[in-house]
């Protein structure tokens, strides 16, 4: 089928994860750790949906409930005609609650997973036939140069960026302040950044968002076992591993393990390691910020704080930022 408002793609090639490199080194460290990229493989992508849905998980309605009742006055802070760029963009499902208030020359999602991006952007293009969709295949969490040849990207177009889904909060907040310092650079002074940050909250409905009754939370992260045993010839006994999920106060974050049942040996390929009984592997961190910590961190960044959007709870913030021209170091 010919469509009529084709996608113009960009073709960064990123170097894929070493899943398996990653996996047998973060295993043989002290605590064992697993980045959390890997949870999403197809069924772990599901999984995760399934999550988004559950009575406790409260944010990704709270921040949808947020840009559909603010869209207007975020996009009397944005202005029209912007270059909206959005790293990680994969199914481009909440940027359409903006589009039509917020009106962009152009939308440029980003993501490392060519294929899906390929189709996500398309639809996005088939749906808004007068935006201009462009899409760049592309590893985000490295500095990113934009293509030089988008029409948006003319000297008086605003590029801002859209980073939604308190994704930021997986970075330790060393890497966070890298990961915006380098938009900053990206969308150039007088560029903005609108995104999503998950809320401090009293630590009992935090340890419910990642405890979830129905067990979703709990088949996330264990599918993690699941993908490595199919991926990487592994032979983890999912069943003789634990869900485990905590606020840890002090570091402001929640944690999630899978813990050892019990003494017992794993192999990943030819390559053997031993559990002892309640042995942790650190799966995922999920930093949490009041509204005030965020925005010294954005300032630390070279952003400074214009507005922030809440729900009436406070379970979640939406900010916008403007790039500054002090180019603070990272
Ligand atoms: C996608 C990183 C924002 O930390 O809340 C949800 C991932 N992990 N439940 C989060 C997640 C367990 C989620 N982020």
């Amino acid at each position: 089928m010919l469509a009529n408002n084709a996608v113009q793609f960009h073709d960064y090639e990123p170097e894929l994860a070493e899943f398996g490199e990653e996996v047998i080194n973060g295993l043989n460290q002290i605590p064992r750790t697993i980045p959390p990229k890997f949870f999403y493989d197809q069924t772990g992508s599901e999984i995760f949906d399934a999550i988004c849905e559950t009575d406790e998980y409260y944010v990704t309605r709270t921040e949808i409930n947020i840009l559909e009742t603010y869209q207007e006055d975020i996009a009397k802070h944005i202005g029209p005609g912007c270059l909206l760029i959005e790293p990680g963009s994969g199914s481009s499902q909440k940027v359409r609650i903006l589009l039509d208030a917020l009106k962009p020359h152009t939308y440029l999602p980003m993501d490392i997973s060519r294929d899906y991006l390929k189709l996500a952007a398309q639809d996005v293009a088939n749906e808004y036939p007068w935006l201009d969709v462009q899409a760049a295949c592309i590893d985000y969490t490295v500095p990113i140069d934009l293509p030089a040849n988008l029409p948006g990207n003319a000297p008086n177009s605003r590029k801002i960026a859209f980073f939604p889904g308190s994704s930021i909060g997986n970075f330790e907040p060393g890497q966070a302040r890298t990961f915006l310092h380098n938009i900053a650079n990206m969308v150039q002074p007088g560029g903005g950044l609108l995104i999503g940050v998950d809320l401090k909250k009293n630590p009992d409905l935090l340890h419910a968002a990642y405890n979830d009754a129905n067990g979703s939370t709990a088949a996330f992260n264990l599918n993690l076992l699941t993908r490595i045993n199919r991926e990487l010839n592994g032979n983890f006994d999912v069943n003789a591993f634990s869900h485990h999920a905590f606020y840890n106060e002090k570091k402001g974050r929640i944690e999630m393990h899978l813990v050892s049942e019990q003494t017992q040996n794993i192999k990943i390929d030819n390559q053997e390691f031993q559990f002892t009984a309640g042995e942790h592997i650190h799966t995922e961190s999920s930093y949490k910020y009041h509204i005030e910590e965020f925005q010294q961190l954005a300032r630390q960044a070279g952003f400074k704080p214009v507005k922030v959007w809440t729900d009436k709870d406070h379970l979640f913030s939406v900010h916008f930022l403007e790039a500054t021209d002090k180019n603070l170091a990272p």
